[in-house]
């Protein structure tokens, strides 16, 4: 029998794929280079089901004879290795940006005489299309919960912004950049306490209660699937905390970042040090430690975020901090700098990595924001948190329009500064009905 390879991700399974599936089996034996979410995360969204759940489809489909891992985007290496008589593809990549992956599988097949065979495109199934009914479909708690740990093991670095509400949660959730032939997108979501605070007209120090909290974070649910990660601030008493946890898993949320302060929680970008009480790292050890107990589901992760150089310590008192609440049972570490300079954050994150190769490392870049997302993933952070954006956008623009509308007493010179009617009408699905 000859042998026929066949590439795909196989997220969602349509007829397209199938028709492909058969074109191949009547050549020879039919091997599948399951796309891994690795290489798919290269380039666009991590899918929805994970590479074993895909693995298990695929394997149970007529005419599939095997399924192995492609580790790339690329073809190459799995070729030298299988050597396959005939490449079958839907002849949708002799244009765009796999044009030169394509060429790349003819040289290849070429040198053992090996034939690439395009099945025309099936025409009429769109996976974006699918891809969009999967997004008005939703998510489950469970499977929401679970993404931000995929994020975090297949990307270089996890990119979150901060969304305190429906509107921001759909910005996250929707926008994508493409550069290069490559979707940019956001990976996940920030519920900052300083810009939900701060939307509500209340200051940033806890005085906006948990109950009120997953207001906004239920509207970010409604209609959104990506992870989101919960600002827990001080995490309150051991005794609130477990119940927090608790609750969090229950709707889903992937992970909560508690911050290792006592007394009144005050913001940590403000100015003065002396205002910031750091706890001990005893006590602090022992509210992680009742969080971690309080867990009931595996994926939910329970991140410490250690204020030391907020508080005017240095790496060392923060590096001492890290190890010991990773004893205690934290997933992971924020670590976190109101200065403008990177120096600190920097040496913090290549001592931490000296120490300590696998525990995820979150950063927050609001002061230091010259650095580009590749250099933190160089210096091992994994998650990096934008988180105040979307609030400190939207503030200025919304004052302008109200100080025209006054000036003018009337609203046509505010109108340019606005999003057609048009626009805000066709903006949340069903609005136009
Ligand atoms: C938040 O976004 O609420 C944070 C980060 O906790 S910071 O504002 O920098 O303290
Ligand atoms: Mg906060």
């Amino acid at each position: 029998m000859k042998k026929v390879y066949v590439g795909m991700s196989a997220d969602l399974i349509h007829p397209g794929h199938l028709n492909i599936i058969k074109e191949a089996s009547k050549l020879g034996n039919v091997i599948i280079g399951l796309l891994t979410d690795e290489a798919i995360s290269t380039y666009k969204r991590l899918p929805y089901m994970t590479y074993e759940q895909r693995k298990l489809v695929v394997e149970s489909l007529k005419g599939v004879s095997e399924v192995v891992p492609q580790t790339t985007l690329d073809y190459e290496s799995n070729l030298r290795k299988y050597k396959p008589d005939f490449v079958v593809h839907g002849d949708d990549w002799k244009e765009g940006v796999q044009k030169k992956t394509r060429q790349k599988v003819i040289n290849t097949l070429t040198e053992w005489g090996g034939k690439l065979v395009e099945v025309p495109y099936t025409k009429g199934i769109s996976s974006t299309a699918i891809n969009k009914n999967i997004k008005e479909i939703g998510t489950t708690p469970e499977i929401r919960l679970k993404r931000l740990k995929r994020l975090i093991e297949v990307k270089p670095i996890v990119r979150i912004l901060e969304s305190h509400s429906g509107l921001t949660g759909l910005i996250c959730e929707n926008l994508t950049v493409n550069i290069n032939g490559k979707n940019e997108e956001f990976d996940g979501m920030w519920s900052s306490s300083l810009t939900d605070s701060t939307s509500k007209g209340k200051p940033d120090i806890e005085a906006v209660d948990i109950t009120t909290r997953l207001h906004s974070i239920n509207d970010m649910l409604e209609c959104t699937t990506k992870p989101i990660i919960y600002d827990g601030d001080t995490g309150g008493k051991p005794e609130h905390l477990a119940f927090t946890v608790r609750t969090l898993e229950r709707l889903g949320i992937s992970a909560i970042i508690i911050e290792d302060k006592i007394g009144l929680k005050r913001n940590s970008l403000l100015e003065k040090d002396e205002i910031q009480h750091q706890d001990s790292i005893e006590d602090f050890s022992f509210k992680i430690n009742t969080a971690k107990k309080a867990q009931i589901t595996r994926d939910f992760m329970i991140i410490a975020r250690i204020e030391s150089l907020i508080c005017g310590k240095n790496v060392d008192d923060a590096i001492e901090r890290a190890k010991k609440y990773i004893e205690a049972g934290a997933d992971g570490i924020m670590i976190h700098s109101k200065k403008k300079s990177e120096n600190e954050i920097k040496d913090f994150c290549l001592r931490f990595r000296k120490i300590d190769s696998t525990t995820p490392l979150v950063i927050v870049p609001s002061t230091y924001n010259h650095i580009p997302e590749e250099t933190f993933a160089e210096w091992g952070a994994n998650i990096v948190i934008y988180a105040n954006h979307m609030l400190r956008a939207s503030y200025p623009a919304m004052l302008n329009v109200a100080k025209s509308i006054l000036t003018n007493k009337r609203s046509l010179e505010a109108n340019d500064m606005c999003m057609s009617i048009n626009e805000i009408l066709t903006l949340i699905p069903g609005t136009n009905q």
